[in-house]
């Protein structure tokens, strides 16, 4: 369908992201330590004549449109994302006048590096724009959030929507999802100058609107629960120790165990990651990073086969300081740590190991840390 515009789009981006160390603990109070990368989806919105908001996708099939003041719900398609953004603007009093929305990117889909948040924080800063209006770093992020959580349905924590907001060029960003509060962690001090972030696309596709990643997280709200009526001062599992989950293990699931000392564990291990990042120790972040994995792989247990063999293998490869399952698991990436010298070697064998394991080609990505939605709209301002 053809409509009229009437004046030039605004066009803002967002870029996805990886997640350095810190998994599954942004929805219970903890710590996370994820950086941006350079992949972006791009929202071009256009004001139109025509009383009605249009959505369109260079990567999906089909428009969507709906009048303005229209409040339907979920369609369970692509554009649950950017609509969902919309109905939390709309819930806010904020009333985007008609537009054209038209999304593209090139975030790889379903592979852990928030092709989702990327979205919302993109169409949400669009919309924003072309409202006249402007949001601060957590408030959006926290309305992004609520568009997936309510609108489309998946249950995911801060960290994406927030990183993807908030982030720094150079800079892993830790963030302590209890309050918000968070540091832009330096990733070329000392020993990290002479390191590259590598991403390996598994291909194996993973899907956090299924049913692992809700069933973990009750897992833990269970543990959770358990450990606050017995220690009343914990908050939430970001106060609580491994003592403190021991004298519980009686009055919970082994499931719900497992997964609470995770969390715990891996709590502890962004908080020896920002020391080890701030001494620019290499080596010391490679093995917290193993350690992690080996948390997601037996007490999360939310990696695969595909995933360990790429973990694996990476930690035997020249150069390889640390390796681990980024992001929401059952597939998706891994993200591992090498010294520049040895990257292009490092990639090609990796690639090449997993290839004859499986048949499937693996993709790699060396990334530097780029700026988050909120820093490159002010750069370009
Ligand atoms: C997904 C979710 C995040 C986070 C990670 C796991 O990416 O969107 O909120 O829970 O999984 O760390």
């Amino acid at each position: 369908m053809s409509f009229s515009l009437h004046r030039d789009p605004i066009v803002v981006r967002a870029p996805g992201r990886v997640n350095l160390l810190g998994e599954h603990t942004d929805y219970t109070g903890g710590l996370v330590l994820p950086m941006a990368i350079p992949f972006y989806t791009t929202a071009r919105v256009s004001a139109l004549n025509e009383s009605q908001y249009v959505f369109r996708s260079a990567q999906f099939e089909g428009e969507y449109a709906e009048p303005v003041g229209g409040s339907a719900t979920r369609y369970k398609a692509w554009h649950d994302y950017p609509v969902g953004v919309l109905r939390q603007l709309q819930e806010r009093g904020v009333a985007p006048p008609s537009f054209l929305l038209e999304l593209s990117g090139n975030v790889p889909l379903g592979a852990g590096l928030s092709s989702s948040a990327s979205v919302e924080v993109a169409s949400c800063l669009a919309m924003l724009a072309l409202s006249g209006q402007a949001l601060p770093a957590n408030e959006l992020a926290l309305l992004c959030q609520r568009a997936e959580n309510d609108f489309v349905g998946s249950p995911c924590g801060i960290m994406d929507q927030f990183v993807i907001t908030a982030a720094h060029a150079g800079h892993a960003l830790l963030i302590s999802t209890r309050d918000l509060q968070f540091e832009h962690v330096p990733m070329n001090t000392g020993g990290l100058r002479e390191i590259s972030v590598v991403i390996c696309n598994s291909h194996v596709k993973h899907s956090i609107a299924a049913g692992a990643y809700g069933e973990r997280r009750k897992q833990l709200e269970v543990g959770q629960a358990v450990m606050r009526e017995r220690f009343a001062s914990l908050r939430d599992l970001g106060d609580a120790t491994l003592e403190q989950l021991q004298a519980c293990e009686a009055s919970m699931s082994p499931e719900s165990f497992k997964r609470c000392r995770h969390i715990i564990t891996e709590n502890a291990r962004v908080r020896q990651a920002r020391e080890a990042m701030l001494a620019g120790d290499a080596q010391a972040l490679g093995k917290l990073m193993v350690a992690a994995h080996t948390s997601e792989r037996d007490d999360f247990e939310c990696s695969c086969e595909e995933i360990d063999f790429l973990v694996d293998t990476a930690i035997g490869l020249r150069g390889c300081f640390g390796a681990r399952l980024t992001g929401g698991g059952f597939g998706g990436c891994t993200v591992n740590l090498v010294a520049r010298e040895a990257v292009t070697e490092f990639c090609e064998t990796l690639k090449d190991a997993y290839r004859t394991r499986f048949d499937v080609s693996a993709e790699t990505y060396v990334c530097e840390a780029v700026d988050g939605a909120l820093a490159e709209q002010e750069r370009q301002a």
